[in-house]
Parts: C-alpha cells; sequence; structure tokens
C-alpha cells in the first residue's frame, strides 16, 4: 500500500496544481510511482461532449499516473463553485465511498499518491463535510500552499490553526509567487511566518512566466525548491 499527501490550499488560484505537478515530477524524477487525485474539479469546460477536468490532466501528465482521468477526478462539475454547491446546482450526488475506493485503488498501484483539494480546508464536498473531513477520512498529511501576497501570513495561520484544530498533520508549507512583481508582502512574508510559525516552509517557488508552455519542464523548474525530507521520511516508513 502506497502513501499519500494531501495538497491544501489557503484559497482558490494559489497554485495548488502547480506545486502538486511540481512534486510529483520530482518524486517520479526520484523513481517513485506517483499517483494523482483530484476528487472533485469545478469550472470545467466542455471538450468533446464531456466536462473536463483540467488540474487532473495537468496532475495525470506530471506525475505520470496510470490510472484514466474518470478515476483521477470521479466528479467533474460544470459551475465554478465550491464542489458542494455546484454538485447541488448540477444534481449530482458525491458519494464519499466512491473517492475512497478510488483512492485506494489509485493508491496500491503507486508508491506515493498525491491529493489535491478543491480552495482551502472548509471548502463543503457535501452541505456538512469539508476537505478537512476528507483530508482526515484518508488520514492524510497536508502540505499547505498558500499565495506569496499580501494576505498570506492571515489565510495561512488560519489554515494551518485549521489542520490543527482538527487534528490534521501538516508537513510544512510551500509559498507561491503566484504574480511577477514582488511586493513588499511578497518579500517578507517568508522571514514574517518563520518567526510566525514552527511548522517548516517546505519551499518557495518563483513567478514562471509562460507557465503554460514550460509544463514539460516542471522537473527543472522544480528542483532544488522544495524540501523533500519531510516527505521522504513517510515513504521511508514501514
Ligand atoms: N508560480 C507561478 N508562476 C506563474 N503562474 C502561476 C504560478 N502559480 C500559479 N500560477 C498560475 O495561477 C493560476 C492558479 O494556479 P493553480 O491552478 O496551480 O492554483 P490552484 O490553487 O490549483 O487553483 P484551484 O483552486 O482552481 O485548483 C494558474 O493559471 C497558474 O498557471
Ligand atoms: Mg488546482
Amino acid at each position: 500500500m502506497g502513501k499519500g499527501l494531501f495538497i491544501a490550499g489557503t484559497d482558490t488560484g494559489v497554485g495548488k496544481t502547480l506545486v502538486a505537478c511540481g512534486l510529483a515530477t520530482l518524486l517520479k524524477n526520484r523513481g517513485y510511482k506517483v499517483g494523482v487525485m483530484k476528487p472533485a474539479e469545478t469550472g470545467c469546460a466542455e471538450k468533446s461532449g464531456q466536462l473536463f477536468p483540467q488540474d487532473a490532466f495537468y496532475l495525470q501528465q506530471a506525475s505520470g499516473c496510470q490510472a484514466p482521468l474518470e478515476k483521477i477526478c470521479p466528479y467533474s462539475l460544470r459551475a465554478p463553485l465550491a464542489p458542494g454547491m455546484a454538485a447541488a446546482m448540477e444534481k449530482v450526488e458525491i458519494d464519499l465511498s466512491l473517492i475512497a475506493s478510488l483512492y485506494n485503488e489509485i493508491n496500491s498501484a503507486h508508491d506515493v499518491t498525491l491529493v489535491e483539494g478543491a480552495g482551502g480546508l472548509l471548502v463543503p464536498l457535501l452541505p456538512r463535510y469539508c476537505y478537512a473531513n476528507l483530508a482526515r477520512a484518508m488520514r492524510l498529511p497536508l502540505l499547505a500552499v498558500a499565495a506569496n501576497r499580501l494576505g498570506a501570513i492571515n489565510h495561512l495561520l488560519l489554515t494551518l490553526e485549521h489542520a490543527s484544530c482538527r487534528g490534521l498533520r501538516v508537513l510544512g508549507y510551500v509559498l507561491n509567487q503566484v504574480a511577477s512583481e514582488h511586493s513588499l508582502a511578497a518579500k517578507t512574508n517568508p522571514a514574517a511566518l518563520r518567526s510566525l510559525t514552527s511548522v517548516p516552509c517546505l519551499g518557495e517557488i518563483p513567478y514562471i512566466a509562460d507557465l503554460e508552455n514550460k509544463r514539460p519542464l516542471l522537473g527543472d523548474l522544480f528542483e532544488g525548491r522544495l524540501d523533500l525530507q519531510p516527505l521522504d521520511a513517510i515513504m521511508s516508513r514501514g
């Protein structure tokens, strides 16, 4: 049975998919078989008459995960909403046992499985069930991803505090530079966060101009930028 990691954002659009893809590539390049999952994806556009989960596709490409897209992402939804809200609007019933069994299937065929959430930890998947519940039910440790900009301190500390309240273990966080310009906040956040939390920063990802054309190069772009030690420790456990 493989090991897993839940990629938790502090918000939507902070770089969960980018960081998960970069990490997947680094692990793949180290010889691990990497599985991925995006249990629910919203805001999907139609492609060949079907809703296409773009994040799940990027994750599949970066990781080399053997599972088909329908298993990596069992719920592709059209509305650009939280999955629980989009599912209700589209009359789709999200079945947690299906997500669990697909995760187990993917995980048992790979050394490690990276599971990307949607938005942040309190985003609903069902009316009374959010991504923090899912990470807990899957017994996955977290990697938190925050956009390195003004607001990151509050968003990240809230995420870490909520994870702790829920009994979720956080391996560390990654600060991702989503804007081409480095604001004063972006320059000072790393040191500020080091003084405000004992959870380790596992990497700072720079702004990557023309990212869409550089996806095949993510391994090179991420090399040396993420501290894989906490993950290696999980991987080497029996
Ligand atoms: N370091 C970066 N350099 C350049 N562009 C970036 C960077 N990080 C993220 N982006 C861009 O910002 C957007 C959001 O990134 P990404 O899709 O990884 O976020 P997310 O947290 O996975 O979002 P979602 O909540 O929709 O899943 C994407 O268009 C991505 O290409
Ligand atoms: Mg994403």
